[in-house]
């Protein structure tokens, strides 16, 4: 027999867990939206969630608020584990008027992130709300100050994630731009700092939700979204799977993952990777899916910035970033919005003490009037800055072409990359043969000019010259790429770089 005192315990959880009553909960279905807290049943381990601030009120009496409480106003929050590690999420309950922030339910948002920070766990947020609650007033925009906050203070130190999976309007869309990853669901979710009625009323333009802050948009135009995903179900599996790659914390412990791919093992398909015509491109993927453990590769802005490939990779078993220049998209070329991607991925990297490899085939920064009227002085220096201020293991291979400023970019030796490798077929040089000899032979043509691109060709379009200097630690045959690199890590694990003293850096924003 169950004491009166159970009873009324159980009978309080079970309100709780009603939300916003089935009506509102039917609507969220119809929309093809899971609920709070079926999000957090397919985000963690099965029977792992822990609840916390489930009885939790807001205190407000506008309005006649205080006849209006849900236990647990609007927001799920707590801790469980992916694949038995822990992570806290909190978790928007749009049927809880409309998942609006509160005073009270951001209180439980702050009290999670703290807690993560303290025991040093990542926070996943799941958003889905209409914003302040209207009927609160400043007391609802503190509580977004309270986490914009923490979001700050805790950058670096946990992993940060933010999946959209509805509504994201006004100043609430600036917790997940502060956080290290964005994800978004295709068709039911949105992000915008004034929605469309606003903007046409201002600026008179004529815009859906859609078109206007939709997830094609944020992972294809504006870069403020990492992936987008179909559905809900889909979204949260993988973001499982992103967790799987990414450390606790930024103490410098990587998770590791039994595997039975050979770290020794060879692929000869890459010898033939690179075409003989130096302007033919190739699919740089290929290289990525073939050194990485079990072909296991998670990438970050797929549809963004696409001359530029970031994400992580296991090598015997632990998490390594990537960023690989990728020849099918502008020849490889840096832009601004690549530069600014690689940029912020390493960053991540280097705050959570994950190695970096690159892979090098660059033919230099995009020219253009849009790209240098629009800062690529400014943008690509973000690069440069990240490569120069990283002091986790850094390893690079040069495939084919490294060109110029981009040469130096790309993780050079002049920016103390540990160990840097060139493939036997690479051109590491001021610029191509071709544009070089036109400068230093001004007024040559024909035959003659020929034979002067030739020559320049022979001294410089190998990796030969920058070996003898010493920039180039070795030259490699492509088959050999992976282990040479699980090689590399192997000694570099122990690597220990400290810079100097300062307040903080003055990073070229
Ligand atoms: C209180 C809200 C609310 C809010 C929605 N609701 N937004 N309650 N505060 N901000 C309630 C509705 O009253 C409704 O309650 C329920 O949630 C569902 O809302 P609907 O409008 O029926 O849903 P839908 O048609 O899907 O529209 C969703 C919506 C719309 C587009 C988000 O609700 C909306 O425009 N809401 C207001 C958005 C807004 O202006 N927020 C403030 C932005 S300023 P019932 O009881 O009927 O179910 C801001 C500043 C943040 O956020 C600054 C941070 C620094």
């Amino acid at each position: 027999m169950k004491s009166p005192v159970v009873k009324v315990l159980e009978e309080k959880r079970a309100q709780a867990r009603l939300g916003g009553g089935d009506k509102r909960v039917q609507s969220q279905h119809e929309r093809g939206k899971l609920t709070a807290r079926e999000r957090i049943d397919v985000l963690l381990d099965p029977d792992s969630f822990e609840e916390y601030g489930m009885f939790v009120e807001h205190r407000q009496h506008n309005f006649g608020m205080e006849n209006n409480k849900t236990p647990g106003d609007g927001v799920v929050t707590g801790q469980g584990t992916i694949n038995g590690r822990l992570v806290f999420v909190y978790s928007q309950d749009f049927t809880v008027m409309g998942g609006s922030m509160s005073e009270a339910n951001a209180g439980k948002i702050c009290k999670i992130m703290d807690l993560a920070a303290k025991v040093g766990a990542p926070v996943v947020g799941i958003n889905d709300s209409g914003g302040a609650r209207i009927q609160e007033g400043v007391d609802s925009l503190a509580g977004y100050g309270e986490i914009f906050q923490r979001n700050v203070d805790y950058s670096g130190v946990v992993p940060q994630i933010s999946m959209i999976m509805g509504p994201c309007a006004g100043g609430a869309v600036y917790s997940p731009a502060l956080t290290d990853f964005t994800f978004m669901v295709r068709n039911s979710s949105y992000m915008f700092v004034t929605g469309p009625e606003v903007v046409k009323t201002v600026t008179h333009e004529d815009v859906t939700q859609e078109e206007l802050g939709g997830a094609f948009i944020h992972t294809t135009k504006t870069g403020v979204a990492d992936r987008s995903f179909g559905n809900d179900i889909d979204a949260l599996l993988q973001t499982r799977r992103l967790i799987n790659f990414l450390p606790s914390n930024n103490t410098g412990n990587l998770p590791y993952r039994e595997t039975s791919d050979p770290a020794d093992r060879i692929d000869l398909s890459l010898n033939t990777l690179v075409p003989e015509n130096p302007n033919k491109p190739y699919d740089i993927r290929q290289l990525l899916l073939s050194v990485v453990d079990e072909g296991d590769f998670f990438e970050i802005k797929p549809d963004y910035a696409q001359n530029v490939i970031v994400g992580f990779g296991r090598m015997q078993g632990r998490p390594v970033g990537f960023v690989a220049n990728q020849p099918m998209v502008l020849a490889g070329c840096l832009d601004i919005d690549a530069s600014v991607k690689a940029a912020r991925f390493i960053r991540f990297c280097d705050a959570f003490e994950i190695p970096i490899v690159s892979f090098i085939d660059v033919p230099g920064f995009l020219p253009g009037v849009s790209q240098e009227h629009h800062g690529i002085i400014r943008h690509g220096a973000k690069l440069l800055y990240a490569y120069a201020e990283a002091t986790v293991p850094k390893i690079s291979v040069i495939t084919r072409k490294a060109y110029g400023g981009a040469y130096i970019v790309m993780n050079s030796k002049h920016l103390r990359g540990d160990v840097n490798y060139a493939w036997a077929n690479a051109e590491i040089a001021v610029m191509g043969a071709e544009g070089a000899s036109k400068i230093l032979y001004r007024g040559t043509e024909g035959e003659e000019l020929k034979a002067k691109e030739k020559e320049y060709k022979e001294k410089f379009a190998n990796p030969f010259y920058a070996a003898s200097r010493g920039y180039i630690d070795d030259v490699i045959r492509p088959q050999n790429t992976r282990w040479r690199i699980c090689h590399a890590l192997t000694l570099l694990y122990k690597k220990k770089y400290t810079r100097p003293y300062k307040k903080h850096d003055n990073l070229p924003l």
